[in-house]
């Protein structure tokens, strides 16, 4: 009987504790049309980047910092992973898949689908994160 009870809590503890870290940590779910969405802006051209940096000076930087390191003001305010814009990891998503995790955001992260209403500002933004790279 007394195995049962501690079996019974061990196994409340793992099943809270899974809930606890994959509710916080796990992988954005990005629908295969945007994850190869063409980007159908040109991201060399410098004033695409300008107005890819105001935009992300305006709207992103308070949260995720400067230069994407997840160390913004409001940062310590916030749940989840900011990620690091300058990392392999953020780097590797394809353009579309920025493009949607700003577009509709998830948990502490905003939508930009209004708030950045242009669909082709939304691309800019993309082409500025690409700048951060290490
Ligand atoms: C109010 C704070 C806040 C603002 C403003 C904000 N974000 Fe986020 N962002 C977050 C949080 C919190 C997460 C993590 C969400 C999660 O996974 O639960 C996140 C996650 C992300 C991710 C996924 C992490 C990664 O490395 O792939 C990207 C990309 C992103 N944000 C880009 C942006 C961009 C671009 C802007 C501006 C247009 C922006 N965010 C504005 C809080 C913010």
């Amino acid at each position: 009987m007394k195995n049962v009870k501690y079996l019974l809590l061990v196994g409340i503890f793992a099943i809270a504790t899974l809930s606890f870290t994959s509710a916080i940590q796990d992988e954005w779910v990005v629908p295969a049309k945007y994850k190869t969405m063409k980007n159908p802006t040109d991201a060399k051209d410098s004033e695409n980047i300008a107005l890819g940096k105001s935009l992300y000076a305006k709207q992103c930087s308070s949260c995720h910092g400067k230069k994407g390191w997840g160390d913004g003001s409001k940062a310590k305010e916030m749940k989840g992973d900011l990620g690091d814009f300058s990392s392999k990891k953020t780097q590797g998503d394809t353009d579309g898949e920025l493009y949607y995790k700003i577009t509709f955001g998830r948990n502490d992260m905003p939508a930009f689908d209004k708030k950045i209403a242009s669909e082709e500002d939304r691309w800019l933004v993309v082409n500025f994160l690409r700048t951060l790279a290490k």
